[in-house]
C-alpha cells in the first residue's frame, strides 16, 4: 500500500507504507567501496570479495576521465590511491590505465555493473557535478536501473536523475554536519529518496522513526566497529555500510 506525503518544496511523492523500527527487520550488508578492508577500494578486488561474502550491495564511487568515461574511484587526485600527483580528470582512461591501485585497475562503470548486478545491488555515488546524465545512459543501457540506487552529495546530480527518469532510483546521502530530522527528511523527500544514508556520526534514532513513519530506508556508513554494528542492527537500521561487511 503506498502513501502521499506533501513536502514543502516538493510535488506529492508516493512512498511506501510506514514499515515499523525494531529490531527484527533485515539489515542490508553494504561492501563500502567493495570489501576495502580487505582490498583495494573500488576495484574488481574488492568487489570480488565483496560477492564472496556474499553482501547485499556494493557502494562504489564514480568520477569522469578527460574523454568522459565513468571510472569507478572515490578521489579527484590520484595521490593517496597510486601516489601519482595526478588529477583524474586530466587523464584519458587509456592513460588512468597506467595509475593502478595496489596493483589493480581502476574499472570502468560500464564494466563493473554488468558483473555485478545479477549477484548484488550496487549503490553507485556520484562524485562531480554533471554526472548524472552519463550515468543514467550506463545504467539504461544496461537495463539494470531495478539493481542501481545513485546517491550523492550533491542534491542537483539526484534531481536530474529523477527529471531524467523517474524509474532512477536514488538515495540521500547526509554528512555528518549538524541537520535536524525534519530537515533530512525535506531533503530526501526533495529528490524522492527511497533511502536516507546517513553518517554514523550523524545518525540519530529518531531519524530513523521518522523517516520509517515516512516510508524512507536508512543506510548508516561507515560502521567496522561490531559492538556499533549490533547496536544499530537492534535499531532496526534498513542497511549498514562497512568496509569490512562480514561484520554485518
Ligand atoms: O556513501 C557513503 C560514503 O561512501 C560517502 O563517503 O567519502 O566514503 O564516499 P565516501
Ligand atoms: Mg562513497
Amino acid at each position: 500500500m503506498a502513501r502521499n506525503f506533501l513536502f514543502p518544496g516538493a510535488r506529492h511523492v508516493a512512498v511506501a507504507a510506514a514499515a515499523p523500527t525494531s529490531g527484527s527487520r533485515q539489515v542490508m550488508r553494504i561492501a563500502h567501496r567493495g570489501a576495502s578492508g580487505y582490498a583495494p577500494e573500488n576495484t574488481w578486488a574488492a568487489f570480488h570479495k565483496a560477492l564472496e561474502l556474499e553482501v547485499d550491495m556494493i557502494e562504489l564511487d564514480v568520477r569522469r576521465t578527460r574523454d568522459h568515461e565513468l571510472v569507478v574511484c572515490h578521489d579527484a587526485r590520484l595521490d593517496r590511491l597510486t601516489g601519482n600527483a595526478v588529477t583524474l580528470r586530466e587523464l584519458s582512461f587509456t592513460e588512468l590505465q597506467q595509475h593502478q591501485v595496489g596493483g589493480q585497475v581502476i574499472p570502468r562503470l560500464a564494466d563493473v555493473l554488468p558483473a555485478l548486478t545479477d549477484a548484488c545491488e550496487i549503490n553507485v555515488e556520484l562524485k562531480e557535478r554533471g554526472l548524472a546524465e552519463a550515468a543514467a545512459a550506463v545504467v539504461k543501457a544496461l537495463n539494470c536501473h531495478h539493481r542501481v540506487l545513485f546517491s550523492s552529495f550533491l542534491s542537483a546530480e539526484l534531481l536530474r536523475l529523477k527529471a531524467i527518469d523517474p524509474a532512477l532510483r536514488v538515495a540521500a546521502l547526509l554528512t555528518s554536519a549538524p541537520a535536524t530530522v525534519g530537515t533530512c527528511l525535506r531533503f530526501a523527500q526533495l529528490v524522492q529518496a527511497e533511502a536516507i544514508v546517513v553518517s554514523h556520526s550523524a545518525f540519530r534514532k529518531r531519524l530513523l522513526t521518522a523517516a520509517h513513519r515516512a516510508g524512507v530506508k536508512v543506510f548508516v556508513w561507515t560502521v567496522d566497529d561490531a559492538e556499533a554494528i549490533a547496536h544499530l542492527k537492534g535499531l532496526g537500521v534498513d542497511g549498514i555500510m562497512s568496509n569490512f561487511p562480514d561484520l554485518i
